[in-house]
């Protein structure tokens, strides 16, 4: 029966990740921590602590507690911030990593830890960007992500640790929302949609990232995790990605379901830079073949289901049309 530790279980991937994970594991056998408590349904249905990432003392010993064989490590600043705040990114993403790989080489625990699509830069071939490519990223949280995935590669091949990863693209959900990443407006976009049917980009016309709907991001996790370890050439981290498109395909999308859908853009040059430094589209072909990755949504079946869960979500009728 696994154990399994959480950090960052109050963030966008976490809040929906532990509740998966209580289902499947039982609710006391997922220990949910985060830097904040709140009365979301991560932090209530089952054990719950604080424990800021950044105090190896207080993780090792909640780990310890709860006798955690599986640490899933999501704790971080995403690029937009991590841009804004250099020097702390390096602190929480790298001291928050390196505390978490060593709290798992204690335990002898099961480590995952998400890279992104952040790892890759403008050296990187921009289309279909294969597994084992050129990595040299020109933003801090690309250095933080590269530096993680070769970091928890070396803990694999140097002390034995079992240490997964997927280099996640912008994850788009219904539930929780994103803070902080170039990505995100793949998520307001949406709510914005069925708010006012009118959205304003701060990504540019032309600008294609890889985008993946929260269900087959969870399911990534969790066949990733189950996967027979001798099956894995590659371990941090894996190309996964369900789609790529730029603001005006999936405002295209948006128009299916709400015809009268306006687009227009107030590029940020802060993050339009960054978007233009990570690739157009990636191979996730390694992923398919080392642990049987599939994804079930493409742009049109997300955009449905996001449309009609944020109308329930946030109680709008459907308009008349
Ligand atoms: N979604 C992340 C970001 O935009 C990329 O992994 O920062």
């Amino acid at each position: 029966m696994k154990r399994i530790l959480v950090t960052g279980a109050l963030g966008q991937i976490g809040s929906e990740l532990t509740l998966r994970l209580r289902d499947i594991y039982g609710a006391s056998n997922v220990m949910a921590t985060d830097i904040r408590q709140n009365s979301s349904e991560a932090a209530q249905s089952g054990p719950f602590e604080v424990v800021d990432v950044t105090d190896f003392k207080q993780m090792m010993e909640t780990a310890k507690k709860y006798q955690a064989d599986t640490i899933m490590h999501l704790a971080a600043i995403l690029s937009a911030s991590a841009e804004a705040m250099p020097v702390f990114a390096w602190n929480l993403n790298m001291g928050g990593l390196l505390n978490a790989l060593e709290t798992a080489r204690e335990l002898k625990a099961q480590f995952f830890t998400p890279s992104s699509i952040g790892a890759f830069g403008p050296t990187t071939p921009k289309d279909n960007t294969p597994q084992d490519t050129i990595m040299r990223p020109t933003t801090m949280y690309g250095v933080n992500k590269v530096a993680g995935e070769l970091l928890a590669d070396y803990y694999f091949n140097k002390y034995g640790v079992d240490t997964r990863g997927l280099r996640f693209s912008g994850i788009i959900s219904y539930v929780a929302q994103p803070g902080g990443g170039t990505t995100d407006y793949a998520v307001e976009i949406y709510y914005k949609a069925v708010q006012e049917r009118k959205y304003t980009s701060y990504i540019a016309k032309g600008t294609f990232m890889d985008m993946m709907y929260m269900p087959d991001a969870l399911n990534a996790i969790i066949d990733l995790m189950e996967a027979d370890s001798c099956r894995l050439i590659h371990r941090n981290s894996f190309n996964v990605t369900a789609m790529s498109f730029d603001p005006e395909g999936i405002a295209a999308s948006i128009r299916r379901y709400i015809p009268d859908f306006k687009l227009d853009y107030d590029v940020d040059p802060s993050r339009q830079r960054i978007a233009e430094s990570w690739p157009n589209s990636i191979d996730a072909t390694a992923a398919r073949q080392e642990w049987g990755f599939k994804y079930e949504y493409d742009l049109d079946k997300m955009t449905e289901d996001m449309i009609d869960k944020l109308r329930q979500k946030l109680r709008l009728e459907v308009p008349k049309l």
